[in-house]
């Protein structure tokens, strides 16, 4: 009698105070699969601070009375059964409404089941094999699928090269970038020499530049995690002697991610890569992102492709939540997420394709080049233009 007595005047207090004050603070909470530990570390970092300078500089721009609590969650790398255990404990323990990051496409695809399940909308920041939009409609991806960049990389290649080798990490976004490669390259009448699978734990590249190197292709099309496999492959290649035995290095630009060109020394000069997003590119949008990241990280420090998932990811996620009033139903915000689109990302105009929510962006054909005395993805040329999953596309023809 007396518990109840008193929640009755509580209550009464509640309602008083809830005529005079503002709009209760309201939270909602987003869990942040990443990787922060072991060799693939780096890619995880660029992705938070992505995700970071965004939510720093657009507080202002969040309905009146909310705010974001981000929860990051290490999977120490590709470790589906972890990434499982993570989004499972943040869904039900932790009570997210949303999830986002995941660098790894083993992790996005363990996760994918339960966020049907439970209806919690998840917006990929980098993972980027094609497959991975089809196994939830609660996914919407902002990063790339790795048909996007090779399968135009193949095309274009044919123009310049005969003959090629085709060298990728074994799992997912390196069967892709290796079916894709091929078809652009062989349907415009490139011959493939050959293929290997590397591994994607630890490799010692030597041997297989070895090998490449004895089957003298005209072009190697390699694909690699970014971050430090990135540079190891890039030293065995320059130290087996490939680039001066006149093979052309080629590939999506994860093999000359931003962040580790100052690593790789001189091999990387004349590299041909393509892809969606450059430090170096000089788009009004791109030069302010740069410079607030300066500002932010110091001068020495550029972003790369997975700190632009990041940011890009966010500005969905604000998108969705402002349109909502803070309040998010799963259902609504996958409508909205499906209608998203930014004219002014730093990579270009995007979008999200309501049909298969999926990424729409530019594709940019890139050069290594040396300028200021620092090494940079220069993009020389617009290979495609408003892109959508190519896969996806043929899959539809099928
Ligand atoms: C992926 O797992 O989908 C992935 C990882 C690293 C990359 C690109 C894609 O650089």
């Amino acid at each position: 009698m007396k518990l109840f007595a008193l929640a009755k005047v509580t209550a009464a207090a509640v309602c008083a105070v809830s005529l005079t004050a503002p709009a209760a603070a309201q939270t909602i909470k987003i869990g942040f699969i990443t990787v922060s530990s072991g060799l693939n570390a780096s890619l995880g970092e660029y992705m938070e601070k992505g995700v970071r300078l965004y939510m720093k500089l657009h507080e202002k721009n969040l309905p009146p009375g909310v705010q974001i609590e981000l929860i990051p969650r290490d999977t120490g790398g590709p470790n589906p059964d972890r990434a499982k255990q993570l989004a499972q404990e943040l869904i039900v323990r932790d009570k997210v409404q949303l999830l986002t990051g995941v660098v790894f496409t083993p992790n996005a695809l363990a996760i994918a089941p339960l966020v049907t399940e439970a209806k919690v909308p998840f917006v990929i920041m980098n993972a980027g094999t094609a497959v991975i939009s089809t196994r939830s409609p609660y996914i919407a991806r902002v990063s790339f699928t790795l048909w996007q960049s090779s399968l135009p990389m193949g095309t274009w290649a044919a123009k310049k090269f005969k003959t090629a080798y085709v060298a990728v990490s074994d799992f997912g976004p390196g069967h892709d970038a290796q079916e894709a490669f091929t078809k652009g390259y062989t349907d415009a009448g490139g011959k493939i020499v050959g293929s290997v699978r590397m591994p994607l734990q630890n490799p010692d590249f030597a041997p297989y530049m070895q090998r490449i190197k004895d089957a003298k292709p005209e072009a190697l099309f390699v694909f690699i995690p970014a971050g430090k496999q990135a540079t190891a492959i890039m030293k065995a290649f320059g130290e087996l002697g490939l680039d001066k035995a006149g093979i052309k290095l080629i590939g999506p630009g994860d093999i000359t991610t931003d962040d580790e060109l100052p690593n790789m020394g001189d091999v990387p000069l004349g590299v041909l890569t393509v892809f969606h997003y450059s430090a170096a590119a000089d788009r009004p949008a791109n030069k302010a992102f740069v410079a607030a990241w300066k500002k932010e990280y110091g001068q020495k420090s550029n972003p790369n492709f997975l700190a632009v998932g990041g940011w890009d990811g966010m500005d969905a996620i604000y998108y969705a939540i402002r349109e909502q009033r803070g309040k998010i139903d799963p259902d609504k915000t996958m409508e909205l997420l499906r209608r998203y689109t930014n004219p002014n990302s730093p990579r270009g105009p995007i979008a999200i394709d309501p049909e298969t929510r999926d990424i729409v962006q530019n594709e940019y054909l890139r050069e290594v080049r040396k300028v200021g005395g620092q090494l940079a993805n220069i993009e020389v040329e617009t290979v495609a233009t408003a892109l959508k999953d190519p896969w996806k596309e043929i899959q539809k023809k099928k």
